[in-house]
């Protein structure tokens, strides 16, 4: 039973895998946190809501409020607020009593709904908490509803608030920032007194920040230690609020943005907030991350999707970039062919124009016939690329539909020219219904007709001039929600529709990571920047919310980052790194020699044998290249019969050896056996030779593999099999 319920309906004690978390409602029918960790097998462990003192001057008004479940802006309440409303009667504060609470058990969780009702207004405010048994997190939102005949104004409306146990340290957040190139760069700080605000306000979910936090008492590394953590589910614009009170009184509080985004509710009118899931770890970062993985893997992602292994993907765009064209592409799937390509991609440049999904009969003029079935006949897959969100100046879409323009009244939209491609466009209103279902309409018969397993989703500018043009008041909506809902309302139908497409979230790389997407998206672009290096920290930093098969792009496999950072890495290089993800090719294969071909295929194959221990095993971050010359990754199968282990280098420091490699997550008394990747023959004795003889799990955890870099770009992976499994 995930969810028990004590003292006559109010104390509420779930526990979803091995964490419990626990509320209870008071004498004064107001509902207090109880308790947030390791599982507690009886409701009576928890501590009494009265004792939840943490200052011995605290007021009791105080304490009752900064420990409420969902804080509401009343009396002496001033903290960071979950709901802050104004009434029609001019009262903006809300004293919020339990009024009931309902469980539901579904096939595979249960959903816990408590009702709280507000004192002296119709408003109500249901809170959700969807329990799932076998993993450590909840799943938390609220509805809201305005029962009378008068408008609310809600100027905060979260999903939830994290109120984090009492500690005796410091607790210290770890939170992803970065920028187009450098996403999800992982920061670390003391969570002191007052509040850091993690947010988007770009319209996407990114790519500044990732709505994710950590929190830990400054003593868990990637393997031990007990860390908390949370993933909002929304993709646009959002705010979470780390805040710690002058009484060491520490909560977590997300949502959509409350910027720019007061929301009039109408009489007899709900809102739902986005889901925040929350979760535990007693194993440190990594074992946060698994928790999230499992969770995505098994009920977030496209059932279909996450049961099947990620394809080998050759796409265009870091070879030939927009100049496609018919007798290039024809050329290039042949060569992709060769190298052991699943699936051919045709990136940016196909379409007639942004807004216009159909072939430029300029580069295609016999449309994509041709290449559709020379790619089938070769055996792979096709996918294109789309970048519905904007629509060109040029196009037929813009001419028949300027209207559709996001602006403000009687003003011009915002335009935006890209160089790259010389491109001029501007931004579709997709807060508006009518266009969303035109852009679902095309998306539908794009694929229909082209028969296409993959489709990439860009976008690569931001919100700008959020405004309805001069559509009348009366039409217009809630346009930050209302874009992100119809944009979630387009792949939702797409995904029903077609359930074997497999949808990358591209988004000019993570620039939308959130969990929302992953809902209908089984692919990632993990960043734009496809540097092999670089990726040694990126994938570090998506992999801390994503499942590392998600992570995706289309050149792992490419000298296509050489115009930016001027580095050349070898191909072994970049294919094992591509290979921590879901590996790509986009090197322009027409100037390899026969020799090259052939080590990329070498590769492709490789991928492919390891590809269902990396694609749906445990991810273990051994060591990271923030803190060593190299970085290790290792993946270890669900029933822990394999693992794979890649060995990274960076630049190693002259005679600088590597410590031996503790690996986790083997059985303790299986015997594995071990092939290395990667080695060269030894070009004289100063080479070390190293042999791999069978290890016991216990042996690979405790002595560890030994092995050695040498140089720039040096690489290994080490393959474990359990002897007779
Ligand atoms: C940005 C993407 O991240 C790239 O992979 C590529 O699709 C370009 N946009 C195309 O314009």
């Amino acid at each position: 039973m995930s969810i028990f319920i004590d003292r006559s309906g109010n104390r509420f004690l779930l526990t979803a895998g091995e964490m419990s978390y626990a509320f209870e409602v008071q004498e004064n029918s107001r509902l207090i946190h109880l308790y947030w960790g390791a599982k507690l097998d009886r409701s009576d462990d928890l501590p009494e809501a009265a004792d939840q003192q943490w200052h011995r001057h605290y007021s009791d008004r105080q304490q009752g409020a900064s420990l409420q479940e969902y804080p509401a802006f009343y009396g002496e309440y001033y903290h960071e607020c979950a709901i802050k409303a104004e009434y029609a009667d001019g009262v903006r504060g809300s004293l919020f009593r339990f009024a009931g609470s309902r469980v539901q058990k579904k096939f595979d969780h249960e959903l816990l709904e408590i009702t709280l009702e507000e004192e002296s207004h119709p408003l109500t405010v249901k809170l959700f908490y969807r329990v799932w048994p076998e993993l450590e997190l909840i799943d938390r939102w609220s509805e809201i509803t305005n029962h009378a005949e008068t408008p609310v104004a809600l100027e905060n409306f979260a999903s939830a608030a994290w109120q984090l146990p009492a500690a005796p340290n410091l607790w210290r957040l770890t939170h992803l920032s970065g920028h187009w190139g450098k996403e999800a760069t992982i920061e670390r700080i003391p969570v002191s007194t007052g509040k850091f605000t993690m947010e988007s306000r770009t319209g996407l979910s990114g790519p500044f920040a990732v709505p994710y936090f950590a929190l830990d008492e400054g003593n868990a590394d990637e393997l031990s230690g007990e860390v908390f953590f949370g993933a909002l589910h929304w993709s646009g614009n959002w705010k979470i609020t780390v805040e710690r009170d002058p009484y060491d009184h520490t909560a977590v509080t997300g949502g959509i943005h409350d910027f720019d985004n007061r929301l009039i509710l109408k009489p007899q009118e709900s809102f739902t907030t986005p889901v925040f899931s929350g979760g535990w770890s007693p194993a440190g970062f990594s074992g946060a991350s698994r928790v999230l993985h499992r969770y995505q893997m098994r009920h977030v992602l496209p059932p279909v999707i996450a049961a099947r292994p990620m394809p080998v993907i050759f796409n265009s765009w870091g070879c030939i970039n927009v100049h496609v064209n018919e007798e290039n592409i024809l050329r290039a799937a042949k060569l992709a062919n060769r190298i052991g390509a699943e699936l051919f991609v045709i990136d940016d440049g196909w379409q007639h124009a942004l807004g216009d999904w159909f072939p430029d009969p300029v580069k295609f003029p016999n449309g994509l016939k041709p290449v559709i079935e020379l790619v089938r006949s070769l055996g792979m897959e096709f996918g294109l690329w789309v970048e519905i969100e904007s629509y060109e100046l040029a196009s037929d879409l813009y001419k028949a539909h300027p209207e559709w323009a996001m602006r403000y009244p009687g003003r011009e939209p915002f335009t935006r020219y890209r160089a790259d491609v010389d491109r001029t466009s501007v931004m579709l209103n997709f807060a508006r219904r009518d266009v969303a279902e035109h852009i679902y309409q095309q998306l539908h018969k794009l694929v229909a007709e082209t028969g296409i397993k993959y489709l990439k989703l860009d976008m690569n500018c931001f919100v700008s001039s959020p405004g309805w043009g001069d559509l009348p008041p009366e039409q217009q909506g809630r346009i930050w929600i209302d874009y992100v809902h119809n944009l979630h309302w387009i792949f939702e139908r797409l995904s029903a529709d077609f359930p074997e497409l497999l949808m990358e979230n591209c988004s000019s790389g993570a620039s939308r990571a959130d969990l929302a997407m992953t809902r209908f998206f089984g692919r990632m672009n993990r960043s734009d920047n496809q540097d092999a290096l670089d990726m040694l920290k990126l994938h570090e930093g998506f992999t801390m919310a994503n499942p590392p098969r998600m992570a995706g792009g289309a050149c792992h496999i490419s000298d296509s980052m050489y115009h930016v950072n001027h580095r050349r890495t070898p191909l072994q290089f970049q294919a094992f790194c591509g290979m921590l993800g879901s590996l790509a090719c986009g090197k322009d294969l027409t100037h390899c020699t026969e020799a090259e071909l052939t080590e990329i295929r070498r590769y492709t194959d490789l991928y492919k044998k390891l590809r269902h221990i990396t694609n749906f095993g445990d991810l273990y971050r051994l060591a990271s290249h923030r803190e060593h010359p190299w970085a290790i990754y290792e993946y270890v199968a669900q029933d822990r019969s394999e693992a794979v282990v890649f060995l990274l280098g960076g630049s190693m420091q002259f005679a600088d050896a590597i410590p031996p490699v503790k690996l986790a997550g083997l059985k303790p008394d299986a015997l594995y056996e071990i092939t290395c990747y990667g080695e060269k023959a030894p070009e004289d004795d100063s080479v070390r030779q190293f042999r791999y003889p069978p290890i016991t799990g216990r042996g690979a955890a405790n002595v560890g593999l030994q092995a050695e870099l040498y140089g720039d770009f040096d690489c290994r992976i080490f393959h474990l099999k359990e002897v007779n499994a």
